[in-house]
């Protein structure tokens, strides 16, 4: 589909200006007006409607939750869904619950209060209430990084059973047995998915056992904190699967040091989740399952201007991908 970043591209003008010759001809120069016309025609461009009937009724912004934006992964969601925003002239408002309901609901009774054009967010509780309230007063909802098949809204996500079964088939791939995985809490779906993969892996190893080390939040302080009781253990597990990057980062701080007596990935091999930019530049690059971060913000923004009625794709999951780093090479020394 011809963007209108492509067509700004292909005439040598910005995204603003070809707006402006779509919806205000009389600000721009006829020469300008004609050359992005001749690549409109040339390109094939189609504008979308939704979207300038939608600019045309409402503010120029959209509003987006996410869980935590000290986490990279959804500063990777924010820019993808910037980026796209810009392309049609509009702008992207972030907002951050830190796994608060009551901080979330706030935004989205602000976000509802000011008629933005639709909301993306990646909700931290099942209380759907104030998403009805916006649904109900018209103002989209796409649904990020989770999905909700019970519900109307519409959903990008990743499949993260798949992704919790490939960071343990690779270590058990990689001979190991002994496997803890850092989850938690429970109550975030995308946890809750990830240890469900993990335990489909295990199932398959009659040889292999799954030790759950539950956490209170997915960052990297709490990650130390169990990085350093395995350090200690006297039964170490012989891999970690952390179900974010932050964890495993700590999980590696604790144990990758001179002394520690613990070596990673020889005693213990480590493998995280999100992919973020960090992990291949750790103290022993980071395995990890990617996720198309950036796309899921771009694609959010995609579902919400496509017609709200549109026989387009409702509920659109992206695949995970495995990330072999040095965290996770060779096979297990014990
Ligand atoms: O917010 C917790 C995790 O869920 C993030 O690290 C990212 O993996 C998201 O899917």
């Amino acid at each position: 589909m011809v963007s209108v970043k492509d067509v700004a591209v292909a005439a040598g003008v910005s995204v603003g200006t070809v707006s402006n010759v779509l919806n205000h001809p009389d600000k721009v120069s006829p020469a300008t007006v004609q050359r992005v016309q001749q690549v409109i025609a040339e390109l094939g461009f189609v504008r979308n409607d939704a979207a300038r009937q939608l600019r045309a009724g409402r503010s120029r912004s959209i509003g987006l939750v996410v869980l935590d934006v000290g986490n990279p992964f959804f500063a990777e969601v924010a820019r993808g869904a910037e980026q796209r925003a810009a392309e049609e002239n509009l702008v992207v408002l972030l907002g951050g619950a830190d796994q608060s309901p009551e901080r979330e609901s706030a935004y989205l009774d602000l976000f509802r209060e000011q008629r933005v054009l639709g909301v993306l967010i990646t909700p931290v509780s099942d209380d759907l209430a104030a998403l009805r309230r916006l649904d109900a007063a018209g103002i989209p909802v796409i649904l990020v990084d989770r999905e909700m098949p019970e519900e109307s809204f519409r959903s990008v996500s990743v499949d993260d059973v798949e992704g919790g079964y490939l960071a343990v088939s690779h270590l058990l791939e990689r001979g190991r047995r002994r496997i803890a995985v850092v989850a938690g809490p429970a109550s975030i779906p995308q946890v809750a998915d990830r240890l469900e993969g993990a335990r489909r892996a295990v199932a398959e190893h009659s040889d292999a056992t799954l030790e759950v080390i539950e956490v209170a939040a997915l960052t990297v302080l709490e990650g130390r904190e169990v990085g350093e009781r395995i350090r200690l253990a006297q039964d170490r597990p012989d891999a970690v699967f952390a179900v974010n990057d932050l964890l495993a980062v700590g999980v590696l701080q604790a144990l990758a040091f001179a002394g520690s007596g613990v070596r990673v990935p020889e005693d213990v091999a480590l493998i995280g989740y999100d992919d973020i930019d960090f992990a291949a530049s750790t103290v022993v690059p980071l395995s990890s399952i990617r996720q198309p971060a950036r796309m899921l913000g771009r694609t959010a923004v995609d579902l919400l201007l496509a017609e709200p009625e549109g026989a387009g794709e409702r509920t659109i999951r992206y695949r995970p991908e495995l990330v072999v780093r040095e965290s996770t090479a060779g096979v297990s020394a014990n």
